[in-house]
């Protein structure tokens, strides 16, 4: 919110006073990285406090079968990642020392001399620091990614190996098949409510008050969160300028009757926080 101010009699001026305001995330914070989140700090540049509740936790699962698959590219074409915590789960594949050195001397590049397609900067940086080279970071949905895919690979190819979480959607995996690209998927992380989020979300509109704004990051999120958050605002719930990281987590409040004030046009801290200042002017 700005305010023109008339500074004193003393020294007329005119200055503007932008009026920091509370903004509440409803995310995970970003997985193996230190350091400040870079939604906080997005925000706190248009001069915004926001701050983080996590919604999901998270269980890696079947790690066994994923480390033979990964010892085997010949099996397949190529991998495909389209979260960090699916790479995250093949980093816990390679902790033992003498694995770590079969991959960096000689597995990775075998998987180099296929295809490492990824969706996303966070899961490209990630998956660089395996020692892998991607294709895809500027796709930024699985719809584009799916579409890169396709012009890429032929039909008649060995399946395309794609480490995933329980909550997936099927975007990619229809898109793939509807064009005959072989894929194989694994569960890797089992996704489900995070054990503390009623009890965060109470804490916080007990000691921050309502917020000016809330920030929606997955499907999982607007279902898991959104009756703690209409029982906690109350009548107040209209006041709140309700935002989104994408189209898809933006249908999902839509159709649970929010009203949203701003989608980031890309789902990146720089275009929410961006969204998010502008639904707050
Ligand atoms: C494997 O390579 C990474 C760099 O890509 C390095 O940090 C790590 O120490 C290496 N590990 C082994 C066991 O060679």
């Amino acid at each position: 919110m700005v305010f023109l101010m008339k500074c004193s009699p003393k020294k007329p001026c005119c200055k503007q006073v932008i009026i920091k305001m509370h903004v509440l995330l409803l995310k995970e914070p970003r997985d193996g990285e230190s350091g400040p989140d870079p939604y906080i700090k997005e925000l706190a540049s248009h001069g915004h406090k926001a701050t983080l509740i996590p919604v999901l936790s998270f269980k890696f699962v079947s790690l066994n079968t994923l480390s033979d698959k990964l010892f085997q590219p010949e099996k397949h074409r190529g991998l495909i990642f389209t979260s960090p915590r699916a790479v995250e789960a093949v980093k816990m594949c390679l902790e033992a020392e003498e694995r770590r050195e079969e991959w960096n001397s000689s597995v990775k590049d075998k998987w180099n001399a296929k295809s490492i397609y990824v969706v996303g900067k966070a899961t490209a940086a990630l998956v660089r620091n395996l020692g892998l080279d991607p294709v895809g970071e500027d796709t930024g949905t699985a719809e584009v990614l799916s579409r890169v895919i396709i012009e890429r690979e032929d039909t008649n190819i060995p399946p395309l190996f794609f480490p995933c979480g329980s909550i997936k959607r099927e975007v990619l995996p229809t898109a793939l098949r509807e064009n005959g690209v072989p894929l194989e998927t694994l569960t890797v992380y089992q996704t489900a409510e995070h054990p503390d989020l009623e009890k965060n979300l109470k804490n916080y509109f007990t000691e921050q008050g309502i917020p000016a704004s809330i920030a929606f990051f997955s499907p999982s999120g607007v279902k898991f969160c959104l009756e703690v958050v209409r029982r906690l605002s109350g009548e107040q719930l209209t006041q709140i300028k309700f935002a989104a990281i994408g189209p898809t987590t933006q249908d999902a409040m839509t159709a649970e009757g929010l009203c949203v004030s701003g989608t980031a046009e890309k789902p990146t801290a720089e275009h929410l926080a961006a969204a998010i200042a502008k639904a707050l002017q």
